[in-house]
């Protein structure tokens, strides 16, 4: 069978991989894809949903599976739907569990999910008011998608309303910023927890811790994510059931049954595990639709199971009782990013902030073949030598019997490759 893949980024390269090896799957497209992808897969030049559409009508794809939020909330799986070509991921209108925080936020709130004290304001002034008034410290979140940069954590009153004044009134996050969610800060240990879901029943995948920020010990700025592991040491059998009976199960149910919205892909539960005197409280900090980046390039290659066993699983409404098989190696997952390179007129600082692009990247193909290479940011030039185009540009997936072996391969196999600027965390898995 055809399969595409949406999506350009080191995840969709893991998802494309992943279609890859299946022994049912004899072509995997990626639209748009990059360099790197363009090993694994063929790339499409297809960027809007409807371009995206054209071609998986014309090319007869059978499955097409969207790795990012930007294409579901943009209607992918609605306009596929309409054409009878089959996909995989939430449509439209469940698609807002991730394009607005308000609105879910107090969906939540009337299911009974554990969500953190909050309100939701349009007004600044009030917002002003209330963060005056809780005394407590807060985060303050734009509503809409800000690619992930939209939440500020603030210590002080004042930070807060420095935070209003430039999500509701610089915009600096544009209309993402016309109404706040500003909740409580919650103090305990943070989890990401997946699953695949048919929108009646819901099967758990692995965890994976990631790493944000940009530099050692969580220091610095919030990025798209430096590096990331699987198996995570805490997701027990018993957190497990504790999730699910108390967020995943009531999402899933509540969507369903109150909103008539039947949720089809995958769910993301971003989590703040808190220690109660009743026991351990799993607050939603947010949801996602899709995979992670960078937890899919660690999870998915322990996926035993065929993904396509599972997307038709999904489609069909019969993952009840569906059986995910994992490999218990550990995976790790370290990322290359540009980091501080001399430009004509004094320096970049490197990512998340502004970096240089079009730096050539020499040293992967001496990469054990072992490892996985997934790319994120990353085109050929004329001369097809590989250069970068992002700012976080490519990872290396180590395995190994314990973390510490899977993190020392791939801190090795690190070290073979280099680009002007090139920056790597030193502390991925040193947990
Ligand atoms: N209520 C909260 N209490 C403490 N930390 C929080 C809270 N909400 C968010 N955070 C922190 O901010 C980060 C980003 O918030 P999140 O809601 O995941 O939005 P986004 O990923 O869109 O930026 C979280 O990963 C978490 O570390
Ligand atoms: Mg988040």
């Amino acid at each position: 069978m055809k399969v595409l893949v949406v999506g350009s980024g080191g995840r969709d390269h893991a998802i494309a991989w992943s279609f890859a090896r299946s022994d049912r799957v004899d072509q995997v497209y990626v639209a748009h894809g990059n360099a790197g992808i363009g090993l694994t897969a063929t790339c499409v030049n297809a960027r809007t949903i409807e371009e995206i559409a054209a071609f998986a009508a014309a090319e007869k794809i059978d499955l097409t599976f969207v790795g990012p939020e930007k294409p579901l909330s943009a209607g992918i799986v609605d306009l596929f739907e309409r054409r009878g070509l089959a996909i995989v991921g939430p449509n439209l209108a469940a698609s807002r569990l991730e394009s607005s925080k308000c609105d879910t936020k107090l969906l939540l709130r009337e299911l009974g999910v554990p969500v953190p004290e909050f309100e939701v304001f349009s007004d600044p002034d009030r917002a002003r008011d209330y963060v005056r008034s809780v005394g407590y410290p807060v985060v303050v979140k734009a509503d809409g998608l800000a690619a992930g940069k939209g939440s500020l954590v603030c210590d002080e009153v004042k930070d807060a309303a420095t935070a209003i004044q430039e999500i509701m009134e610089a915009r600096v996050f544009g209309d993402a910023g016309r109404r706040v969610d500003i909740e409580k800060r919650l103090y305990g240990r943070e989890l990401s927890f997946f699953c695949f879901t048919d929108g009646h029943s819901i099967v758990p995948m692995v965890a994976a811790q990631d790493y944000k920020r940009e530099l050692d010990q969580d220091q610095g700025k919030n990025t798209g994510g430096m590096g990331s592991y699987s198996p995570h040491p805490w997701l027990t059998d018993q957190l497990v059931e504790i999730i699910m009976r108390r967020v995943a199960q009531p999402v899933i149910n509540g969507l369903r049954e109150r909103h008539g919205i039947v949720y089809r892909g995958i769910l993301y539960l971003g989590l703040m595990l808190v220690d109660e005197a009743d026991g351990m409280v799993p607050y939603v900090l947010e949801i996602n639709i899709r995979l992670g980046d960078p937890e899919a390039q660690v999870i998915l290659p322990r996926l035993k199971t065929d993904l396509v066993d599972i997307c038709e699983a999904i489609l069909s409404g019969r993952l009840e009782d569906f059986h995910l098989d994992w490999e218990p190696d550990y995976r790790l997952c370290l990322i290359a990013v540009s980091g501080r390179t001399k430009s004509k007129k004094g320096w970049y600082k490197g990512y998340p902030a502004r970096y240089k692009i079009k730096v050539p990247i020499v040293g992967l193909d001496d990469v054990d073949p072992e490892c996985l290479v997934f790319h994120s940011g990353t085109d050929w030039d004329p001369d097809g030598a590989l250069i970068t185009t992002g700012g976080r540009v490519f990872g290396i997936v180590a395995r190994g019997a314990t973390l510490q072996a899977a993190r020392e391969q791939a801190y090795t196999e690190m070290a073979k490759v280099s680009f002007e600027g090139m920056r790597t965390r030193g502390d991925i898995g040193r947990d």
